[in-house]
């Protein structure tokens, strides 16, 4: 097997996020350098924790956890709470974590982590890109280092937080525009895509009765899958968040196009949304690969084996 792949992995846990983690942790073909976190899904404090407990339970303190921003570039926090709940990880029953995250600001986590990296390093921002965005900004020598940037986020079609905007870019437009045009490769792992590969009740019981690792991604599902049954009509679940980790770890499993996407910063109605050139119609530069389909099977293959995989804290 060649080298693993050097990873960051910046998110909002949120029950997709923690399933995203525990996949990163389930892949020998990825080196987990750490992971941020960031305001989103719920406040900073609450999605911090939430990476903790996670790591904790599979036995994974080593790992670290840097905080980061605490609210959008320029907009008042919105968090998900209508779909992850009060905590941010409602469902099962997880303790406190016991261990917290670095002293060091995520934003300055993520460039020493990448600037002290050998190989080049694929940055995973599953959540809002507001430390990306500030990464970019504060730490622009660091981009040299950063092979990829693979987000979950956007929607070449509808939206989910409103009817034009998919919830990371919508709780920070300015962050996710400043993204798309840093010049850095950018794969955009969007709704069209994860809505297309549903975690469906046969892959939660398989998971639930695998062992404590796999009752725990089931009973996140089980809360997770309330809002999804509620607004869509649908059976399962979008793992939206493991699907970037996804592509990394077995890259094509995504088909993507390469187009030019650009953020609404300006509009009320439409703030948020991902313009995607999909007919080139703009003449404007390609800047990121957008998914456009995925082998929903194999993606859902590859995320139930690894889990099943992973064994809990002595
Ligand atoms: O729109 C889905 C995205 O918003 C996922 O990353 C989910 O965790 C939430 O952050
Ligand atoms: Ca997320």
């Amino acid at each position: 097997m060649s080298e693993p792949i050097p990873i960051l992995l910046d998110c909002d846990p949120g029950h997709d996020d923690a399933i995203a983690l525990l996949l990163a942790l389930a892949s020998p073909e990825l080196e987990l350098l750490g992971v941020t976190t960031v305001a989103g899904n719920q406040t900073l404090e609450k999605t911090t924790a939430n990476a903790l407990r996670v790591l904790e339970l599979v036995g994974r303190p080593d790992v670290p956890v840097a905080a980061g921003a605490d609210r959008p570039l320029a907009r008042e926090l919105v968090v998900g709470a209508y779909v992850h709940g009060e905590s941010g990880l409602e469902g099962p029953a997880l303790p406190a974590p016991a261990s917290r995250p670095v002293a060091q600001h995520a934003v300055d986590f993520l460039a020493e982590r990448i600037l002290t990296s050998a190989r080049p390093v694929t940055l995973v921002p599953v959540g809002p890109l507001t430390n990306v965005a500030l990464l970019l900004a504060r730490h622009r020598e660091a981009a040299a280092n950063v092979e990829r940037i693979v987000i979950m986020g956007g929607a070449i079609a509808e939206g989910n937080v409103t009817p034009a905007a998919e919830f990371n870019v919508y709780v920070d437009p300015e962050a996710a525009w400043r993204v798309f045009r840093s010049g850095v490769p950018v794969t955009m792992i969007g709704l069209d895509v994860t809505h297309k590969a549903l975690m469906m009740p046969a892959h939660v019981e398989r998971l639930r009765a695998s062992g404590a690792v796999g009752r725990f991604v089931a009973e996140l599902h089980d809360y997770f899958v309330r809002f999804h049954r509620e607004t869509y009509g649908f059976e399962g679940a979008p793992i939206h968040d493991a699907v970037a980790v996804a592509q990394v770890l077995r890259p094509g499993l995504v088909e993507t196009v390469h187009r030019h996407v650009d953020v609404d910063r300006e509009s009320e109605l439409c703030r948020g949304r991902t313009v995607v050139d999909l007919w080139r119609r703009t003449g404007k530069e390609p800047n990121a690969d957008v998914g456009t389909d995925i082998d929903a099977p194999a993606f859902l293959e590859l995320l139930c084996e690894r889990i099943e995989s992973l064994e809990p804290a002595k």
